[in-house]
């Protein structure tokens, strides 16, 4: 593909050169790169290339204002930012990609893309598959940290959320070829158990023969032992031994802990099952051997200080110190934080460290960072270097009442029982659809179950992620579930629906697709396809930002632009038939590939 020149720049960058390499943003810049060595050789700067919002161009180029401020009065021949923007368009190697370029005001690079480069690009897709727009990132390998509930106590929505956002974040890094590390660092470690298990061998003298079953609701007895620490002061002392001893590695007690860790363990895997979402655990006690050296080192470093009997580290613009050995000598979250930043940068070699917790820890995470940055662990931020560290913070879940959303029953118990009723009130809306429609003899009963499943889960899934992360939403079955506006359920919809358009055009689109062509030459033609091919840089960016809500709002206006496309291009039938089969092809291809991207089963027909 391409002329020379751009077949060269593609070359020096190891890339293969064919219409995919990156996303068309990228591949801009690489020609942005090209001219801006030549029009100002004399400074480096990065390219600025946008998408467009004024209606010159589809995408356009900015540095020329900012070149200005930095050349003027250096003697340099170019006499306003204009003029250096028209410079850099006419320095521009010649390329399939661009079809024109104007330049407005003060330097703004206007560029129009050519209709056969976006269309072979789309067609390339068809046949080669949409693996081919993945963007390209600049790391290798990243760590999630993600879900991550406490053993023995709740796995609440705030869990579920960090699941769901988690699971995005990974599938969209993975998507654009990073090796992903999907971390569950559970709360698996800490005095609390010391105290649970002293309660449990009490309670349960047996304690060895009764099965999980019969132990049934971990929280219940936390809840209690917990109580009686607090009210019994001999019982307390038993339960400091308890924890002396777990930690000194007595056999009862490592079984006590293990078997405790093993029930909860399969209440969370339950939850990952029913959400479809990997993980790999790696709890809090797996990183603990590597405290004592960790801290060693930042001794060594001269971070850590003594303060009211506890051992800590002063971070600058905080007030509290954070405390990194407890005045009992033992460690603590920020301690467990600190070597499992230590294990992922030196052991696992993550360039990317990422975890996922609501907004209320952030400060914790903002103070570990640093004190990882004073220990020289992690380059200045200011720097925009990796390795690099990111807490991608989420605000609430609020009820029907404006309140934190609360659950009485356990919480892993409420979480499956949420989830089991998104699935039973789409089904019953499906059921009640197409006994309306008349389709219902068309469904087995497997269709419908799976369809169901689909359908709920995505909603309560899509719920959250449309919105900015950072912001408290509202828990609500009506709106999650309904089949207009912003849903799950209305894209799903709007999926089948395309579906059914290619199935009922009895063509073979498989076979279409290598024969025929694509052509845009009607407006909504254009501005669909325009669209499709944005979808590479609304992933990095996603991933850049760490905003999934990004990819949410691209799935929604992509199948409003298709309405559009739909309403004024007429498909089977017109003279344009076979490309606009493609183009219906490409865009449900696109609108499935953001379901996965977001853990949501597409649907084909509802
Ligand atoms: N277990 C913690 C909680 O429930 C979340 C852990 C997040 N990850 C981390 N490395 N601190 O709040």
């Amino acid at each position: 593909m391409g002329d020379e020149t751009s077949t060269s720049i593609a070359t020096q960058s190891q890339e293969p050169a064919a219409v995919g390499a990156g996303s068309v943003k990228q591949q801009l810049s690489k020609l942005v790169i090209a001219s801006l060595r030549t029009t100002v050789p004399e400074v480096e700067v990065d390219p600025m290339v946008e998408v467009c919002t004024a209606k010159f161009g589809d995408y356009q180029c900015n540095n020329a204002m900012g070149l200005w401020s930095r050349i003027k009065g250096s003697g340099t021949s170019f006499k306003n930012p204009n003029a250096i923007g028209q410079a850099i368009a006419k320095n521009l190697p010649p390329s399939d990609i661009i079809e024109s370029t104007s330049v407005a005001g003060p330097g703004f690079v206007n560029i129009v893309l050519s209709n056969s480069w976006v269309a072979k690009r789309i067609q390339d897709m068809l046949v080669n598959g949409i693996k081919t727009w993945a963007p390209i990132l600049p790391v290798k390998r990243a760590v999630l940290d993600f879900s991550s509930p406490n053993i023995a106590k709740e796995m609440h929505v705030g869990h579920l959320r960090s699941t769901i956002i988690g699971d995005t974040l990974a599938r969209m890094f993975e998507f654009s070829n990073v090796e992903v590390l999907r971390r569950n660092h559970v709360g698996d470690w800490g005095t609390q158990f010391g105290m649970l298990i002293q309660y449990l061998f009490e309670k349960f003298p047996n304690w060895e023969e009764i099965g999980s079953q019969a132990i049934g609701d971990l929280q219940t007895f936390y809840k209690a032992s917990k109580n009686r620490f607090d009210g019994d002061a001999e019982f307390k002392d038993r339960a400091q031994q308890a924890v002396v001893r777990l930690q000194g590695g007595e056999e009862r007690y490592r079984a006590a802990w293990n078997k405790i860790c093993e029930i909860s363990r399969n209440e969370f895997d339950m939850v990952y099952k029913l959400l479809n979402v990997k993980l790999e655990e790696k709890g809090e006690s797996f990183y603990n051997p590597f405290i004592p050296q960790v801290l060693e080192e930042l001794n060594n470093k001269g971070l850590i200080k003594e303060s009211e009997g506890a051992k800590v580290i002063f971070i600058e613009g905080h007030q509290i110190p954070l405390i990194v050995v407890k005045r009992d000598g033992g460690f603590n979250y920020a301690s467990t934080d600190l070597a499992a930043l230590w294990y992922r940068l030196n052991v696992e070699k993550a360039e990317w460290i990422i975890y996922v917790t609501d907004v209320g820890q952030q400060q914790h995470f903002d103070m570990f960072f640093n004190a990882a940055r004073m220990a020289g662990w992690l380059p200045d931020p200011k720097e925009k270097k990796f390795p690099k560290t990111n807490h991608v913070g989420f605000g609430l879940v609020l009820g029907s009442d404006g309140k934190r959303f609360r659950t009485r029953s356990t919480e892993v118990v409420r979480l499956i029982e949420l989830l089991d009723e998104a699935k039973s009130r789409s089904k019953s809306e499906l059921l009640q659809r197409l006994t309306e429609n008349g389709k219902i003899v068309d469904w087995t009963e497997e269709e419908l179950e799976k369809t169901s499943e689909a359908v709920g889960y995505g909603a309560v899934k899509y719920a959250d992620l449309k919105n900015n992360r950072l912001t408290n939403y509202t828990f609500s079955f009506e709106q999650m579930l309904s089949d207009k506006g912003n849903t799950a359920v209305y894209l799903q919809y709007a999926h089948a629906r395309i579906c059914s358009i290619i199935r009922k055009s009895n063509k073979d689109v498989e076979e279409l697709k290598m024969s025929g062509a694509i052509s845009l030459d009607h407006p909504d033609e254009r501005v669909l396809g325009l669209y499709l091919i944005r979808f590479a840089e609304v992933v990095e960016e996603a991933c850049t930002n760490l905003l999934p809500n990004v990819l949410c709002e691209y799935l929604y206006n992509l199948s409003e632009m298709f309405t559009r496309f739909y309403t004024n291009c007429q498909v089977v039938g017109s003279p344009e038939e076979t490309s606009r089969l493609l183009l219906c092809q490409a865009t449900a291809v696109v609108m499935r590939q953001c379901f996965e991207l977001l853990g949501i089963t597409p649907v084909y027909k509802l």
